[in-house]
């Protein structure tokens, strides 16, 4: 699986906020086309977006940019503006049923052949943000291999429902869970909702620690500062490697003297124990921490 821990928000009709992005070093960038920019904005943004995919890939990153969902009547655009060699994915907004999916795909299908490309080259990042899409969660994500990962929206999400959101989060508890499992079920990325209080980087954590807790690999941020804070967040810490190492190690030991589990500081080392403490270590290796 790709690994995907930060992913930016630029508005795409915010040249200087292009410019500052060019200088940063998120997993993957995504220059919005959707709720960031005002709707007199979007062709704007379109173009100036596409002028930028160039200089983003050139920085090595990812590149999904955000497009306006299908009811808006905007998608079949924004895709012509940005589907190209520069792009890995599209991020689509508002995705409810596996149709949708169809949908965006035959698009992409058109414009990847007009542009030379192998078909099913560019990526999907579904937004699931609606009752209905968390009741066809599983289905959304296994319909398409085009699909890498899938975002959480809460603040739509919250709106669907018309429902408030509080400031503990308790009631994204089951939207969470749903896609965690859904998209690990289907062999993709589960990705958070923004974190919007910008300037309280403790919060960011304790709230990403959480949502990682839960099987969300990577999340989306809003501003600068909060790369740092959310690739730690889902990067194994150096205390979590060198205990997975001790466990490893434990384990080894217990297996050459022809047992099958063995303890560590009190706790049973056994075959999940350890192949946990691989997979972290692995984990570890291809994000070279
Ligand atoms: N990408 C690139 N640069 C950004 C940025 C972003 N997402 N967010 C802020 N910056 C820049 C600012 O332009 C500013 O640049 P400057 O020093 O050259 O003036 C610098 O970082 C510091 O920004 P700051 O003053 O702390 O914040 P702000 O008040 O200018 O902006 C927001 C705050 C929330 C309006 C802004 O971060 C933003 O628009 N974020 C993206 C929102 C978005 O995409 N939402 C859609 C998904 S929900
Ligand atoms: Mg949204």
């Amino acid at each position: 699986m790709t690994i995907i821990r930060s992913l930016l928000f630029v508005p795409g009709n915010a040249p200087n906020m292009l410019d500052k992005a060019l200088a940063l070093r998120p997993d993957a960038f995504i220059p919005d086309l959707e709720d960031s920019v005002p709707i007199d904005e979007k062709a704007n943004a379109r173009s100036i977006t596409s002028s930028y995919l160039e200089r983003f890939a050139a920085t090595g990153q990812l590149i999904i940019p955000r497009v306006n969902s299908l009811d808006t009547g905007l998608l079949e655009e924004d895709l012509t503006a940005i589907v190209g060699p520069h792009i890995f994915g599209v991020s689509v907004g508002k995705i409810d049923t596996p149709v949708d999916i169809a949908e965006v795909s035959k698009v992409l299908q058109r414009l990847e052949i007009r542009a030379g490309m192998q078909i099913g080259t560019v990526k999907l990042v579904p937004w699931i943000e609606s009752a209905s899409a968390i009741v066809n969660v599983y289905e959304i994500c296994a319909s398409s291999s085009r699909i890498v990962g899938v975002s959480l929206g809460a603040e739509d999400f919250t709106n669907d429902m018309e429902i408030e959101r509080r400031g503990d989060d308790r009631e994204l508890a089951y939207p969470r869970n749903a896609i965690a499992i859904a998209a690990r079920a289907a062999g993709v990325l589960a990705l958070d909702t923004p974190f919007f209080a910008f300037r309280d980087p403790d919060a960011l954590r304790e709230n990403s620690a959480d949502s990682k807790a839960l099987g969300f690999r990577g999340r989306f941020a809003i501003h600068p500062a909060q790369i740092d804070v959310i690739n730690q967040v889902f990067s194994p810490s150096d205390a979590e490697v060198k205990h997975a190492r001790r466990v490893v190690a434990a384990f080894e030991e217990a297996a050459s003297q022809g047992r099958g589990s063995t303890s560590l500081d009190g706790h049973v080392v056994d075959v999940p124990v350890v192949k946990r403490a691989e997979a972290l270590l692995e984990l570890a290796e291809s994000m070279g921490t």
